[in-house]
């Protein structure tokens, strides 16, 4: 979205009516264009309604974040962090790759109201949508090699788990590598991307994607049981709100990780851990590579998963529940 196409959103966002006549007036357009604006809103699946005579409005107000409140609450965080807000990207992740590339400070933070191309773990597409989605990475530098990093992904879903429970959000759960779940259904991601050499130095970027207030058409686009941070809090905080706490979590969490590594996560990791002691199927490159139940995760963020035989460890791959459980249940055999 260009930045006066964000201008009409933000002087819409109210969900109050507002003429167009003043909104041509406010952006120095001709109401032509402001029109032809409005039919671009639509297309990125907001709902705009026109009342004749007096003006537009959206069905739905929308929550986009507070620049005053951002940049006050962040005054008390850590001097590491250089906050940057943009109105639209492709995916938080690769802008905030490329000027990593360019030398970009350790400590830069990405946020993207509206993240049109958002990248998943394994190549999956990242859904959200403008103002109920909140996407962001952070760049972090370790002395330390890539090699080190592989707990990371799992100290930030505790990190961000926290910082969800002291909003409110009940019973938020992780899912290994790097899932947070809610009642068995997605609630956020984190995608990881490391460079570096093996004896170090290292750079992550983190990024991280929670849905805030998912509608019927981004249920839809996710295509698998998803929730969202309004469904589980009593009193749904604004997005601002998630921003701070969560920005505030990740950056103590990579301060401590990068000290302490993963082990001192791993207690408050297991427990909020989705599956443990469930039967899985682990694959790698859609490929399945094992099949157990699963016993936890060790120091260094390994998924240790049991057989009859042995207890093996996995440090990547994708976990789904086993469906020999369900198959015992429901392929009994007939009453003879
Ligand atoms: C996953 O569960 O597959 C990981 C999802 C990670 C999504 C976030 S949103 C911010 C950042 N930018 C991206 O393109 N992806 C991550």
């Amino acid at each position: 979205m260009d930045t006066v196409r964000f201008s009409l959103l933000r002087i819409l966002a109210d969900g109050e009516v507002h003429s167009e006549e003043r909104i041509a007036r406010t952006l120095n357009l001709s109401r032509i264009e402001v029109d032809k604006l409005i039919g671009e809103l639509e297309t990125l699946g907001l709902r705009v309604l026109r009342r004749t005579g007096s003006g537009y409005r959206l069905e739905d107000r929308i929550d986009l974040y507070d620049a005053n409140v951002l940049a006050e609450r962040m005054k008390g965080m850590s001097p590491e962090l250089h906050l940057e807000v943009l109105e639209e990207c492709p995916s938080t992740n690769t802008v905030l790759a490329e000027r990593a590339r360019a030398g970009a400070a350790h400590g830069t933070v990405l946020v993207c109201e509206h993240q049109s191309a958002g990248r998943g773990r394994r190549g999956n597409v990242w859904v959200s949508a403008i103002g109920s989605s909140i996407t962001f990475s952070v760049l972090w530098r370790f002395s330390r090699g890539a090699g080190t990093l592989a707990g990371l992904s799992l100290a930030i879903a505790v990190g961000a788990a926290k910082a969800l429970e002291r909003l409110g959000a009940r019973n938020v759960q992780v899912k290994w590598p790097n899932d947070l779940f809610c009642g068995e259904r997605k609630l956020g991601g984190i995608l990881i991307e490391t460079t570096g050499d093996a004896a170090g130095p290292s750079a992550a970027i983190v990024g991280i994607g929670i849905n805030m207030r998912l509608g019927a058409s981004a249920s839809k686009r996710i295509g698998r049981p998803a929730t969202d941070v309004v469904t589980n809090c009593a009193a749904a905080p604004s997005r601002t709100a998630v921003l701070v706490e969560l920005l505030a979590s990740i950056v103590s969490t990579l301060e401590r990780f990068s000290r302490e590594g993963f082990a001192p996560f791993r207690q408050a990791w297991l427990g909020r851990h989705a599956w443990q002691g469930r039967r899985v199927v682990l694959s790698q490159a859609d490929r399945r590579v094992a099949e157990g139940e699963v016993v936890g995760v060790a120091e260094d963020g390994a998924l240790e998963l049991a057989s009859e035989r042995e207890i093996r460890r996995f440090h990547s791959g994708e976990l789904s529940l086993s469906l020999e459980l369900s198959c015992e249940l429901s392929c009994e055999k007939p009453l003879e």
